[in-house]
């Protein structure tokens, strides 16, 4: 009988499909998606769930505005986000919706339940309600608040600007208070249970701590829910509803719960960080009044942020996923989300990043990698891959350590959920191998046939590295790694699991003439392209006042020949943007004596490694470690003596031509922009 395989469960947050789902909400659902993918090559039984939290007061509104019923409006958003995620190569398992009847069934079955047991009272609601939003705030929510003499709320208005009223209003609420003891002791005895682990004390100190307050889980205002079985002009309120998807899914409660039996609890549960506290608070409580076992991992991942803030249609920046995989691929954008998101704090998305990573990451490294291996091997072994063996030059070591180190680590990080770093350590051996056609110089083997042994072994050597890479961007990437296998000739399965560089199959026929996976693209016009996308952007929001009183002064109709040769236009120097680096480490380029190689901390995830010709000052270099200096951040990352410089370090020249780094006080946080 075949062993049977570890189970592995992995779900995102259920989607309202109140409206367009835009890169962000892509990115939970890819970075589930890449999870998926490897935990099956690494051989798990992996049931991925995706879907959509369908009921509520805003969707009812919504569908009323159309002129449609709520459920007619929910068929056809639901569709359009199933049809989203086939364009992305989502690979869910089952795809949920809160009005599937099974989910609404066992929805009013839990509250019942939980009703008769004595964890959900009958309660009066009392907040403010906003008449033209139709929408109830809490205190907290209110964008102005009105006090009498004695300090009391007695007014306010809503983040819309309309006036709010205090209400009340019958609710039933769930008695979050009673398990407040028995969650603070469950994080204790759990202390990977929310991840990244700053979060947990987030919840602690912000909701727990201070007391936590009862959730009202009914309401009586609006109709597009479940109705309480016992009370029917109350309808769940929608956290019930959309947490218990996660098992509702797997048949919890329902005629067939064999997979609830098989993959509860979840491995991990992925949301985004504004939802943490209702999965590690309110879902971690209703899961044990069930007396049902928690999740293993809730993981809050932050938010892709614009220049100017989060995405939202008012403001004009939002990015939908389906204009860039039609222009660029799908490839490039699941990469480029993946790497962009650093592992505990927000991402930004940048036109200008897209692109750059498009055209250095894919393009120049990887792509290049695979053309000089695929034209090499077509010239040098009339297309055949010749058999791997060691030692044979001095080089070949070099490089299957960093493959064998690259591919531990990027199991580690992909176990761990750091999509960001697992891809960092993958170029890793992008870079060595391009590196080592610049030390072998197959080139030159090949002018001497007593090098043919040499030359053969440089050949397997790339064509190795080459399928390691292909596997491990196998889950983030769905096409790369096809192509690449057959370029190659290969057609071994993909089997991360067993992944080892030495057994490349020998001999099989590369296709004659590889074709650039990805190629390189005008970065200025693709800027331009993708900022077109961002239709109506709000200029002011986001920047600092400074810049905004700048922008106000500058007067478009001025000429540049009204600028002295100095000056540069405000919008020119805008684009530059300047963070304080802490210097971790700092050594000399080999071959190149007016270089130093800085490796800063810049509050990026990763170091960053900056190339800059001072030298001659700095004898003793090492001592700059340290120090906090002042780098160009954004200039695009260029190649001198075969490395990468990403930025440049500011500096003075004194009138005796003596040249210093700008250094700037400890206390200054890295990566701060300066303004
Ligand atoms: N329906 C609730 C979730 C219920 S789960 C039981 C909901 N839906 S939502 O449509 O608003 O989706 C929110 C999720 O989309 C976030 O938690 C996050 O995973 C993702 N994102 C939305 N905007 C995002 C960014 N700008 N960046 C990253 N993720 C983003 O809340």
């Amino acid at each position: 009988m075949a062993e049977s395989k570890p189970t592995f469960y992995i779900t995102t947050p259920i989607y309202y499909p109140s409206g367009r789902l835009h890169i962000g909400n892509s990115y939970t659902t890819i970075a589930c998606d890449a999870e998926a993918r490897f935990k099956r090559a690494m051989g798990y039984d992996v049931f991925f769930l995706t879907g959509t939290d369908e009921h509520g007061l805003k969707i009812e509104q919504k569908a009323e505005q159309l002129g449609m019923s709520p459920q007619d409006y929910v068929d056809k958003m639901a569709a359009t986000i199933k049809k989203l995620w086939q364009k992305l190569e989502i690979s869910n398992t089952k795809f949920i919706r809160t009005t599937d009847d099974y989910h609404e069934k066992v929805v009013a079955d839990i509250f019942q339940k939980l009703l008769d047991k004595g964890d959900i009272y009958l309660g009066e609601y009392t907040g403010w309600y906003s008449v033209s939003d139709e929408e109830y705030f809490t205190e907290s929510q209110l964008a102005e608040v009105y006090h009498d003499d004695n300090g009391k709320v007695i007014g306010g208005k809503a983040p819309s600007g309309h006036e709010v009223q205090l209400v009340h209003e019958q609710s039933y609420f769930f008695k979050m208070s009673k398990y407040a003891d028995w969650l603070l002791q469950y994080y204790k005895d759990h202390p990977d249970f929310i991840q990244p682990d700053t979060r947990m004390n987030e919840m602690i100190k912000n909701f727990i701590e201070p007391g936590l307050e009862d959730l009202a889980v009914s309401r009586t205002t609006f109709h597009w829910g479940v109705p309480v079985k016992s009370d029917p002009k109350h309808v769940v309120y929608v956290w019930i509803d959309a947490l218990t998807n996660y098992i509702t899914a797997l048949g919890y409660d329902g005629k067939d719960n064999s997979d609830f039996k098989k993959y509860w609890p979840a491995d991990v549960q992925m949301v985004g960080k504004e939802i943490v506290r209702f999965h590690t608070i309110y879902w971690p409580i209703i899961l044990h009044a069930l007396g049902l076992p928690l999740p293993k991992k809730v993981f809050g991942h932050g938010w892709l942020l614009m220049k100017n803030g989060k995405m939202s249609k008012s403001k004009g920046n939002v990015i939908y996923p389906e204009t860039l995989v039609d222009r660029y691929g799908l490839d490039a954008l699941r990469y480029y989300l993946l790497r962009a998101m650093p592992y505990a704090n927000d991402g930004l998305f940048t036109p200008e990043d897209f692109v750059d990573r498009l055209n250095y990451d894919l393009a120049n490294d990887l792509g290049n990698l695979l053309n000089r291996t695929v034209s090499m091997i077509n010239k040098y072994e009339n297309g055949s891959v010749p058999q791997i063996k060691s030692g044979v030059t001095d080089f070949d070591s070099d490089l299957e350590d960093t493959s064998a180190m690259v591919i531990d680590h990027y199991k580690e990080l992909m176990n761990e959920l750091h999509f960001s770093d697992a891809l960092s350590e993958v170029w890793k051996l992008v870079a060595q191998s391009n590196k080592y056609i610049d030390q072998t110089e197959p080139w030159k083997l090949a002018k001497d046939p007593d090098d043919k042994e040499k030359l053969d072994s440089v050949m397997a050597h790339l064509a190795a590295s080459l399928r390691v890479i292909a596997e491990l961007i196998s889950p983030v990437m769905t096409h790369a790694p096809k192509e690449i296998f057959n370029q190659l000739g290969l057609t071994d399965e993909i089997d991360l699991k067993n992944l080892d560089f030495m057994k490349l199959p020998a001999g099989s026929q590369t296709v004659k003439k590889g074709t650039p996976i990805f190629p390189r693209v005008d970065a200025d016009e693709e800027v331009d392209f993708i900022k077109q996308q961002m239709t109506k952007t709000d200029k002011t929001k986001g920047r600092s006042a400074m810049k905004a009183a700048a922008e106000n002064q500058f007067n478009p109709e001025e000429t540049d020949l009204n600028l002295t040769k100095k000056e540069v236009r405000f919008d020119a120097f805008e684009k530059i943007e300047l963070k304080v680096a802490e210097i971790k480490d700092v050594n000399k380029v080999e071959g190149a004596d007016k270089l130093l190689q800085f490796r800063l901390d810049a509050g990026d995830d990763g170091d960053r490694q900056i190339l800059s010709g001072i030298a001659k000052w700095y004898p003793d270099f090492k001592k700059l470690v340290g120090k906090k200096v002042i780098i160009v951040s954004n200039l695009k990352p260029r190649k001198m003596r075969g490395q990468v410089s990403q930025g440049m370090l500011l500096s003075v020249e004194h009138k005796d031509g003596n040249v210093e780094l700008v250094t700037v006080s400890e206390h200054l946080e890295n990566g701060v922009t300066l303004e």
